[in-house]
């Protein structure tokens, strides 16, 4: 007698009752740019289909985020170039743009939707880096987190759900824990960017904040070679108080989203970066994918290795296209 696993897919039916995984909308979190000074929302050339929000259409796509069913909406603020400095201090100003639409999203949305914050400095500096850059050209690890700690208090007082702190600074989720704590915020959670690589996979990223970067950020995200040092940075996310830990990007990282998974107890996240989403989407232009599907295989594929939570740029359009 030969063995027969074609048995159990035979039908939708049997396929559907054996599947080991699948993807949710309420796992699902949407990365979305707001830009200041503009009254239309501005496309992205290198992202397809995703553009800068005004303040009107960031609103009404979280509200759409919210009947789909997602989990959340990442926010990141664009200012405008005249606004720019060394310290990136228009991230400190009340009325920045990114403390402006955390308040008017979380107005519009409540509890229905998950509000969330990039925490870090890179696109309100004039240089492009995540941090204050000292006269050496090293950014400063210890002046920078000090920023940090006092953005995230400011987007708790904005109404923020959660914060994202991206910038791979040493100790960030520490100084960001207390100064939550410190200014009676301690509802607001801290989603981790813990194992974050410095990636070729954010070049459209910088187009979408309109980031003036020269060089590369060699010196504080990860080099791609390393899977031990992901467990040292998310290790050391939880002791100062990470609720969730992130892996990024996703796709080229499944080996390490997997590990990170088997290793720690809290929820992992994993961010489906803008690469991966030009990628696919240059590709489907061209007739070469199917796009529909490749979408959905990637952002199993991204749940299968371990994710409980994907950040990516489809994830209103998978939930509207899955809606049950
Ligand atoms: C830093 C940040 C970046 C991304 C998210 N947060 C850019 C970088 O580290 O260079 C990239 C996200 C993407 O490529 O989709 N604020």
């Amino acid at each position: 007698m030969i063995n027969r696993p074609r048995r159990l897919r035979t039908s939708p039916a049997m396929r559907g009752m054996v599947s080991e995984h699948s993807v949710e909308a309420r796992q699902l979190i949407l990365p979305a740019f707001v830009a200041d000074g503009i009254s239309e929302p501005r496309p992205i050339g290198s992202m397809p289909s995703v553009v800068q929000h005004t303040m009107d259409t960031i609103k009404r796509t979280a509200v759409e985020c919210a009947e789909a069913g997602l989990a959340g909406i990442m926010l990141f603020g664009v200012p405008k170039d005249e606004d720019k400095d060394a310290n990136g201090s228009q991230a400190l100003d009340e009325n920045g743009i990114l403390n402006r639409a955390i308040r008017a999203v979380r107005q519009e949305v409540g509890d229905s939707l998950l509000v969330m914050s990039d925490v870090c400095l890179d696109e309100f500096t004039d240089h492009g880096h995540c941090g204050v850059v000292n006269p050496d050209g090293v950014v400063n690890n210890d002046l920078t987190v000090l920023l940090y700690a006092e953005m995230a208090r400011m987007h708790a007082e904005c109404g923020v759900h959660v914060v994202g702190p991206s910038g791979m600074m040493d100790g960030q989720v520490l100084a960001i824990r207390e100064a939550l704590d410190d200014a009676d915020h301690p509802e607001v959670a801290i989603m981790a960017y813990g194992a974050k690589y410095a990636s070729a996979f954010y070049g459209p990223f910088r187009e979408a904040v309109g980031s003036s970067l020269q060089g590369d950020r060699k010196t504080y995200q990860q080099d791609p070679a390393n899977v031990r040092e992901s467990l040292r940075e998310v290790f050391l996310d939880i002791e100062q108080g990470a609720d969730i830990v992130m892996v990024k990007p996703a796709l080229p990282y499944l080996d390490v989203l997997r590990v990170v998974r088997d290793s720690v107890d809290v929820p992992v996240a994993a961010y489906n970066v803008s690469g991966e989403y030009s990628m696919v989407e240059a590709a489907a232009a061209n007739g070469w994918l199917d796009r529909d599907r490749t979408i959905d295989e990637s952002l199993l594929a991204i749940r299968r290795a371990g994710a409980d939570i994907t950040l990516t740029y489809w994830a209103l359009e998978w939930a509207q296209r899955h809606r049950r």
